[in-house]
């Protein structure tokens, strides 16, 4: 099923409302700081974000807070739900600096050389990202300085490892369960 089917299918979203229970609950907000996640993947204020994978929001309107009204966020995710709650609390907390887009991340259609930034926070391993088509699209939309921020959870298995291998990145730091990688060509 392609990307656009999968958003909008019934059952997708149905089994997507359940994870959204999840995804935002107070348990999830008392364990994990997601402003510490988002600065030990890289993120600082000004700088222009792609975040792969948004769900439900609990990263996205922190790291629009962080951004600033200098910076910018692209918020993406192929389910119809999720881009819908997200685009109502940006709106409900007046945040402008975030356009939420449903897509296929593994097409962003973004510009080359664009981003500084991208974010993949607790969408890893998962099947709709296989690394073999995400790490390629990650590489060409992020600027040749631009870096890769990654949390890993609830597992971190060999993705870390495998991201290396793939050529396109290479690790600059880790911290916990968050790793930030840098391109490794040019
Ligand atoms: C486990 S959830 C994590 C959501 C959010 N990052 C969080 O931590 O709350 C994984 C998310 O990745 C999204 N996703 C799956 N395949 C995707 C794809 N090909 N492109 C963009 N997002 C995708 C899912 O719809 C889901 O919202």
């Amino acid at each position: 099923m392609n990307t656009e089917k999968l958003g909008k299918s019934r059952l997708m979203n149905f089994l997507a409302r359940l994870g959204g229970i999840a995804m935002e609950s107070r348990l999830r907000h008392l364990l994990f700081d997601p402003v510490a996640t988002l600065r030990d993947a890289g993120l600082k204020p000004g700088q222009t974000v792609l975040e792969v994978g948004c769900g439900t929001g609990f990263f996205t309107l922190p790291a629009a807070r962080i951004l600033g009204n200098s910076g910018h966020l692209i918020a993406m995710d192929p389910l119809t739900d999720y881009v819908k709650r997200v685009r109502e609390k940006l709106d409900a907390a007046g945040l402008q600096n975030v356009n939420v887009i449903q897509r296929d991340a593994l097409h962003t259609g973004l510009e080359n050389n664009s981003l500084d930034l991208a974010l993949l926070l607790g969408v890893l391993p998962y099947p709709g990202l296989p690394l073999n088509q995400l790490l390629p699209e990650m590489h060409r939309v992020l600027k040749p300085t631009g870096k890769m921020g990654v949390w890993l959870f609830p597992v971190t298995g060999l993705v870390p490892g495998a991201i290396t291998r793939s050529g396109f990145f290479s690790q600059v730091s880790r911290k916990n369960r968050t790793y930030v990688f840098e391109s490794a060509r040019r």
